[in-house]
């Protein structure tokens, strides 16, 4: 389960949880710091507050990962209260989301603990292979956000995404998440239906050949499609955001 502050539903993710009798082991509930919330006061207490929040509405005892959502405002007293929170094992795992590589690596270089996660914006057509590379070093697992761009630049009829999914009898979703899982990509893609969170776990059964990875290396446009966190009118606009 992939939820946030900002996204207005950890309680009914939380309600889920409970209603469907899976076992907490079995489960791996990842939310997400809002940049606001860790200004009520000094950085460090706040987002301890905010933690504890977000648990509660989650109806959990322990989060196993905890990623600050964006890369603005004091994250490193985000960071430092999310460092007591993993020591005192109430977050198995703590991370990032939409780090560039110069903030990340300013992040591990001030810190004991560096982010077991960064996700990012990974798709076909902006596919990070450099930074995965950069993140690999560092010890730091790329997870991919908009594994299928949303559906923008019409992914899911593309052409080459088409004619290697009818190859292998597959759809462009499962060549998708396949090409991003033998990247070593970790994927979280987004549905509300049944039938294709189904077949989004259904890739299991097929390889795709170098032909197909090159072919695929092909679409990368080295661009995001939807924004720049570097972006001064991007960071003004996130910023300004009051979710909760
Ligand atoms: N950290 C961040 O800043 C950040 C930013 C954005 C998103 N995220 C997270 O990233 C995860 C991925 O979600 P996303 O919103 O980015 O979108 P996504 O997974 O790239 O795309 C979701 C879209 O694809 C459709 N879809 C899903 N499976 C499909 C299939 N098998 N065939 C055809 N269409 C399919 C969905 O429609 P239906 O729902 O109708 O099936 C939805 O319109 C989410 O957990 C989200 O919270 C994080």
């Amino acid at each position: 389960m992939d939820t946030a502050v900002s996204y207005g539903n950890e309680e009914a993710v939380g309600r889920a949880i409970a209603a469907s009798g899976v076992a907490r082991e079995e489960l791996f509930v990842t939310t997400k710091l809002w940049i606001q919330d860790s200004r009520d006061g000094a950085a460090e207490d706040a987002t301890k507050r905010s933690f504890d929040a977000s648990l509660n509405r989650l109806g959990l005892d322990y989060l196993d990962l905890y990623l600050i959502h964006q890369p603005f405002d004091d994250y490193y007293g985000e960071w430092r209260a999310m460092q007591d929170l993993h020591r005192q094992g109430l977050i198995r795992a703590i991370g990032v989301a939409n780090f560039y590589p110069d903030r990340l690596v300013d992040l591990i270089e001030h810190n004991e603990i560096a982010p077991a996660v960064n996700q990012i914006e990974t798709h076909p057509f902006f596919q990070r292979s450099d930074y995965q590379e950069q993140m690999t070093a560092l010890g730091v697992q790329i997870q991919s956000w908009g594994p299928f761009a949303e559906g923008r630049n019409n992914l899911f009829t593309d052409p080459t995404l088409t004619a290697i999914a009818d190859a292998h009898g597959k759809s462009v979703a499962q060549v998708v998440l396949r090409w991003l899982t033998e990247r070593g990509v970790v994927v979280i893609p987004k549905s509300v239906r049944p039938e294709r969170m189904a077949e989004n776990f259904d890739i299991f059964d097929f390889t795709l050949s170098d032909e197909d990875m090159a072919r695929i290396a092909g679409l990368d446009a080295g661009a995001s499609l939807f924004f720049d966190h570097r972006d001064p009118e991007m960071v003004r606009r996130l910023s300004s955001r009051k979710y909760t």
